[in-house]
């Protein structure tokens, strides 16, 4: 997730753009820059880090005179977050510059073309070949417009971009699909930008681009076309009211449930070049050169920790490889086994926890292979483990973590496919069906959210006024259990335990009582007769229960909460959000800060 921003007015171009990218910042900031037009020549001017070094290396540089710009603000996906990945990348002759927010999934192939053709590449990003694509296409008598729409169409993969060209310097020609693009029009200027937030200091009104549209506008026209077919469309200008704060989280009142939404754009983000869809298989080329590991040892703290016993049953059922899962800060400290053959698998949204940080050097010292699973690139996993897999949820701002853990889980599931492909150990046909369980997965889940939601909602007052709450699971959803009971207790502030659900006979049943209810995740599968076994125990000690469940469950039961059923381990999909949904709506109803619970810190880098 980056952030990009296009400007064509009559005021100096470069504040505005800045101006934007701060607003903007919160979408990626390993690097920035803008590019514009000034004394025939293309200047770009980039930094890596957060935005004020750009801001520094701007000084001294004119920056008045263009009226015309855009600018990036980074989250890497491919390539270090270093100044010659910084965006805006131009093509070789120097006179096209473009920003992308996105993924191009062909980019090897097409890089490969392009360098045949003697195109030379300054960058390891796949947007470079984007804006080198486009000019291989600008042959004499075709437009930009139509060289920019026939590379559109050789382009796999998401993308925002904006282009500029020095030969019409005060034009700028942007397009949008699977990534957010709006036009905002002002007078005697307009903008393009991946969020209102960027222009909404100028202009509140906007154009809404959709997939496969293609906009060139001027600071006194635009006009929006059909990217494929270049027919120009009619577009509606809405008029926005909300403030800067509202905006900036996209209309959603906090960043967590902002981020609880954004959950099937990051399974489809997650998926985006790793699945090799002719033959139906997963496809994680930086692990084909290592061997498969004789054993895992997860290590990971709070939610990365709970993704890591999730994924410890389809490592083990699908590549045969036995899997522990360990928290970092006991790890470190417990004088481990390490062998030669194993591999340590890091699993860190930030990638700068202090303790998994620790137990990777450990492991390190002693000889035994890290594959980190992490979101940030750059970070101390995800530069410090020898393999690396980017989750590519984009940044997540909420200090409860939801859509990192979501990525992770589909990591894991790629990752179990993956090896046990590569083991012959996959059941029949498990990895086709798998494959489009999770190709389905982001549709399913885009219709269920609102409706998940409701349900939180209506049931938060009734459990409003519970001191205690006990969450349980077996199996796959044990790890869910001990995840719905931290997000409650850390946004809430209500007291609440995961417990494997057949435990509780052995010693925690003592306190249930009507005040302390329970969460059930009484999902279909092998184990729901157990499970439902040990609600009955709860039930007849006076306690209340939600299960969370598959149509069909019929035990009698406080709270049924039916949630549509998906392929086998993949309902975890449509569970996780539930189990998240209903902590937040019990923190809004209870009136705390969701966004920024007491106490805690988004990345733990202390011990
Ligand atoms: C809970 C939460 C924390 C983190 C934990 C590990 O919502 O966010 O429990 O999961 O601090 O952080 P990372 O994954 O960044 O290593």
């Amino acid at each position: 997730m980056c952030g990009i921003i296009g400007y064509a007015g009559h005021r100096p171009a470069v504040p505005v753009i800045i101006e934007g990218l701060k607003r903007m910042e919160y979408r990626g900031y390993d690097s920035a820059g803008v590019a514009f037009a000034q004394q025939n020549e293309l200047q770009v001017i980039r930094a890596e880090g957060k935005l004020g070094e750009l801001e520094n290396r701007l000084n001294g540089h004119d920056v008045f005179h263009a009226t015309t710009a855009i600018g990036h603000t980074r989250w890497a996906t491919h390539g270090l977050p270093v100044e010659r990945n910084a965006h805006p990348h131009c093509d070789s002759s120097g006179c096209l510059a473009l920003v992308h927010n996105g993924i191009i999934e062909n980019y090897q192939s097409l890089r490969e073309m392009l360098k045949s053709k003697g195109r030379t590449f300054l960058s390891d990003t796949d947007s470079e070949v984007l804006v080198q694509l486009i000019a291989e296409l600008r042959t004499p008598g075709t437009s930009l417009r139509q060289a920019f729409s026939q590379a559109l169409s050789r382009v796999e993969g998401t993308y925002a971009v904006a282009l500029i060209d020095l030969d019409e310097p005060n034009r700028i020609w942007a397009a949008r699909k699977s990534s957010p693009l709006l036009l905002g029009v002002g007078v005697g200027e307009n903008f393009v930008a991946s969020d209102i937030p960027a222009f909404l200091g100028y202009t509140r009104d906007v154009v809404f681009l959709e997939d496969n549209e293609l906009v060139e506008l001027d600071p006194f026209a635009w006009q929006v076309f059909n990217a494929s077919t270049l027919e120009p469309l009619e577009k509606k200008v809405n008029h926005i009211t909300w403030d800067f704060q509202s905006a900036q989280k996209g209309g959603y009142r906090h960043f967590m449930l902002k981020e609880i939404f954004e959950q099937p754009t990051v399974i489809t983000n997650c998926l985006a070049g790793r699945l090799d869809l002719k033959n139906r298989t997963v496809s994680l080329p930086e692990l084909d050169a290592l061997e498969i590991p004789e054993q895992i040892q997860i290590v990971a703290c709070g939610t990365s920790y709970h993704a890591g016993l999730w994924g410890q049953h389809l490592l083990e059922s699908w590549a045969q490889i036995p899997v522990r899962v360990e928290i970092a800060s006991e790890f470190r400290y417990r004088n481990p086994i390490f062998k030669s053959e194993d591999m340590i698998l890091a699993i860190s949204q930030s990638g700068e926890t202090a303790d998994t940080l620790a137990s990777m050097r450990l492991a390190k010292e002693h000889g035994v292979k890290v594959l980190g699973l992490c979101n940030v690139v750059g970070s101390s996993v995800a530069r410090e483990a020898d393999t690396t897999i980017l989750t590519q949820a984009g940044p997540e701002i909420s200090v409860a973590s939801t859509k990192a853990m979501c990525s992770q889980l589909i990591l894991l599931t790629l990752l179990a496919l993956y090896w046990g492909r590569r083991k012959q150990t996959l059941p029949a046909n498990v990895e086709s069906s798998i494959i489009t369980g999770l190709l389905d997965l982001p549709q399913i889940l885009e219709a269920e959210l609102p409706l998940l939601r409701s349900r939180a909602q209506e049931l938060a007052p009734a459990y409003s006024t519970a001191r205690s709450f006990f969450y349980l699971g077996r199996g796959m959803s044990f790890p869910l259990a001990l995840e719905g009971a931290l997000k409650l207790k850390e946004i809430s502030y209500i007291h609440a335990e995961g417990y494997a659900a057949g435990e509780m006979k052995h010693g925690p049943i003592a306190l249930i009582e009507p005040e302390f209810p329970t969460f059930a995740l009484a999902l279909n599968d092998a184990l729901l007769p157990k499970t439902v076994s040990n609600l009955v125990e709860v039930q007849a000690r006076n306690g209340k229960v939600i299960a969370l469940c598959h149509s069909g469950f019929d035990l009698e039961v406080d709270h049924t909460w039916e949630i549509p059923n998906a392929q086998g381990p993949l309902s975890t999909f449509l569970a996780l959000p539930a189990l998240q949904l209903f902590a937040y709506e019990m923190a809004v109803y209870l009136g705390k800060d969701v966004d920024q619970p007491r106490n805690l810190a988004k990345s733990v880098t202390v011990e």
